[in-house]
């Protein structure tokens, strides 16, 4: 029902452990017989999860298991990730050009990043596995969320991270969990190169190389189009890094579509930030990935080599979808709408409205378009970011109200807001 496949040559794998094919050195991906399954019982089952007691259908991945690979009961490690919320969003509607958009949040997520969808179905094949330590190169996210998730499966966790590349909270977050972080002098290219040299067969190697982690995280494409009752939007804008995201978005569409449960998929749109854009110069000049010293402000997508470009090329190649870049100024000013919003979201998650404003602009996209952002990681991801933002708007963060009268002032503050 469910094969592993090299994503390149097609060759079918029986080593489940395995991170790139024996015969081309590529990724290797899962492959979905659609036609063993049945779209209405897919959508009855995940609506009646919800209702259930049961921890696997509490979770937005694990309620779609039909689609997954199968994992044994006894090892699945949740922590009910996936059902994360779908929001409008007017004012970065305004902001970008459109009639309509919304926000799929993925930072509403466990350790509030997207990486938790993923992060749940690669450690419970690990924990099925009988696997005792987890480890990944990171930014921040991967390592947030697989030292929660290898803590809940009794796992030990390592984490290599490039030093001064990762925001405070995520290490502090990281620790919280109880990882052993490396920090790595050089960047995060460095630290995956290092990852993929272990042996999988004796770590659980979590980065979304796994072609575990994309199987999780492709629920998120379920959940969004749930939440409209599998009607697709015309575009879904979405950041890029290491590109793992952007290939499971792709594969979760697609695979609704295939089934039978959406009718179409959406033009997928992703958005890399300009000092770290390899991906989009490739897409532009139409030819391979050459990598780059990559170097953003956004540092969750602070990526010069990624891993997953030809399964995201192939994904955005089939919806007909684009990739760009955005400054960093331009994230930090979408980033800025998406708080007004009352939703916020880390810097690289803000790069999808920043994107979207860029293709409206250019006409890429019409403004009476059906479009969805995601925003990949929560406010409080990067709250250094955020604090060196407002900086300048200090007087309204830091009033100290000395020698008037408090209530007096009040007032007349309220008067000018109101
Ligand atoms: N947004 C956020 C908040 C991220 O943390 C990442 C990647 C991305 C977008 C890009 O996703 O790599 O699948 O294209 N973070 C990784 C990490 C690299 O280590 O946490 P991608």
């Amino acid at each position: 029902m469910i094969a592993l496949r090299c994503s390149e040559c097609d060759v079918v794998h029986d080593d489940v452990d395995a991170l790139a094919c024996g015969d081309c050195g590529e990724l290797l991906a899962f492959e979905l017989d659609a036609g063993t399954i049945d779209p209405d019982a897919v959508d009855a089952n995940a609506r009646r999860r919800r209702a259930s007691l049961d921890p696997r259908d509490r979770s937005g991945v694990w309620r779609f298991r039909e689609l997954l690979p199968p994992v044994d009961a006894d090892a699945i490690t949740t922590l009910r990730e996936g059902d994360v919320p779908l929001l409008d969003a007017p004012r970065g509607a305004a902001f970008a050009g459109v009639d309509r958009l919304a926000y799929l949040h993925l930072g509403m997520n466990p350790t509030a990043s997207f990486k938790d969808a993923g992060m749940t179905v690669a450690i419970s094949h690990a924990r099925e596995r009988g696997a005792r330590v987890a480890v990944c190169a990171s930014t921040g996210n991967t390592a947030a969320s697989m030292a929660a998730y290898a803590a809940r499966a009794g796992m030990s966790a390592v984490v290599l991270a490039p030093v001064g590349g990762i925001s405070p909270a995520k290490v502090a977050q990281t620790l919280d969990y109880g990882a052993h972080v490396i920090g790595v002098e050089g960047d995060f290219d460095d630290a995956l190169r290092a990852v993929r040299a272990l042996d999988p067969a004796t770590v659980a190697v979590v980065n979304s190389v796994n072609p575990y982690r994309i199987e999780g995280q492709k629920t998120a494409a379920l959940v969004l189009l749930e939440q409209r009752e599998w009607r697709a939007p015309d575009w879904v804008m979405l950041p890029g890094g290491n590109l793992g995201n952007a290939s499971a978005l792709g594969k979760g569409f697609r695979e609704a579509r295939a089934i039978g449960l959406a009718e179409r998929i959406p033009r997928l749109a992703v958005v890399q930030a300009a000092g770290a854009a390899p991906f989009a110069r490739a897409w532009r000049e139409n030819a391979e990935l050459v990598s780059v010293r990559a170097e953003t402000d956004a540092s969750a997508i602070r990526i010069g080599a990624p891993a997953s470009w030809k399964k995201a090329r192939a994904e955005v190649r089939a919806s007909a979808g684009t990739v760009l870049d955005v400054t960093d100024a331009e994230i930090a000013e979408a980033r800025a709408v998406i708080g007004r919003d009352g939703v916020g979201c880390e810097p690289a998650s803000a790069a999808s409205l920043a994107g979207l404003r860029a293709l409206v602009a250019d006409g890429s996209v019409a403004r009476d378009a059906d479009v969805v952002c995601v925003l990949t990681g929560h406010v409080l991801k990067d709250t250094a970011y955020a604090a060196r933002y407002h900086a300048s708007d200090a007087p309204h963060a830091n009033a100290i109200v000395r020698g008037i009268d408090l209530v007096e002032y009040l007032n007349l503050l309220l008067l000018t807001r109101a």
